[in-house]
């Protein structure tokens, strides 16, 4: 069961789950891409039924659906969110309440209600997470907040139904994922500004794909990842640290003044010329 699974980062997972075999149930408020989602995907392979995250009853049928239409729930992916950037003096109640309630009681939500099928399949609640609170990150107050509920929310419910079902859970942070709305050039954060070299902002020198995050939901959702519980899994090339930016431009001086530190003391090699 893929919550948002008929766009962005949702339907990149639920394509990696039908390619390995799986078959799907995606969810949405809007049915045009659902539909739209599941007739480009192998027939069988994938249903979809609209409902709203927020709404605990919505959640319910999400899981009746599941269970319906493929006969067990093994995998639920809280993929579903929303975002916006605002100063945060400029939030309005309502408006935390909405991110909040779409991202942290929609994962709950969908959480409590697969409860009694997960126990059925020994399953795995994985929750797309983000790394915004590591640090500060500006004008994006309340899906920090969200997001750091969620990793709570995940490594206590590892934690309890862990020792008590066997059901695992992890959330997993995406860094900068090129071509989805939350992505560097989509409409939550896209300025339309000129990039400066990608190495300043990401080292690894790309922004992510949809599938370097489908393919982690699959590697934790799999036996391979049947160990892995209670924690975070951040899949972001290095994005969060923010350092590249700062080494790229500072390397230089850096080491010529390290370098001249040695000579003075007299020890060491030219580590400007050292080749190792
Ligand atoms: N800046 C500040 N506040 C905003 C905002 C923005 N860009 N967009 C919406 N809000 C506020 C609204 O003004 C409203 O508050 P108010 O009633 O006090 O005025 C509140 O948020 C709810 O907005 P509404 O449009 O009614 O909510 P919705 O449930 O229809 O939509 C959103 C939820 C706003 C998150 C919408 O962008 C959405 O559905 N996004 C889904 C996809 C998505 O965002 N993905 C992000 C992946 S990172």
């Amino acid at each position: 069961m893929v919550t948002g699974g008929g766009t962005g980062i949702g339907l990149g997972i639920t394509k990696m789950f039908v390619a390995h075999g799986a078959k799907v149930v995606i969810s949405g408020r809007r049915e045009g891409p659902l539909k739209e989602a599941v007739a480009a995907l192998p027939n069988g392979s994938a249903a979809y039924i609209t409902g709203d995250v927020r709404d605990f009853a919505s959640c319910q049928k999400m899981v009746a659906k599941a269970v319906s239409e493929f006969g067990r729930l093994d995998v639920l992916v809280n993929n579903a969110a929303g975002n916006f950037v605002t100063p945060s003096e400029d939030l309005t109640p309502n408006a935390f309440k909405t991110v909040m309630d779409i991202d942290l009681h929609g994962s709950f939500n969908m959480a409590k209600a697969s409860l009694e099928e997960l126990k059925k399949t020994k399953g795995v609640v994985i929750s797309i997470s983000a790394t915004l609170y590591y640090k500060v990150t500006p004008f994006q107050m309340h899906a920090s907040a969200a997001k750091a509920a969620i990793d709570v929310m995940t490594n206590s419910i590892g934690v309890e139904w862990g020792a008590e079902h066997g059901i695992r859970s992890v959330s997993i942070a995406p860094g900068p994922i090129a071509d989805t709305v939350g992505g560097p050039t989509g409409r939550v954060f896209g300025t339309g500004a000129k990039m400066p070299d990608i190495r300043t902002i990401v080292p690894i020198g790309r922004f992510g794909t949809v599938d370097d995050i489908a393919s982690c939901v699959l590697f934790v959702a799999s036996p391979a990842g049947s160990f892995i519980n209670a924690t975070q899994i951040v899949v972001d090339g290095g994005h969060w640290h923010e350092a590249s930016n700062g080494f790229l431009r500072g390397k230089d001086f850096v080491r010529m003044k390290s370098d001249a530190e040695r000579k003075a003391k007299g020890s060491g090699s030219d580590l400007s010329s050292a080749k190792l």
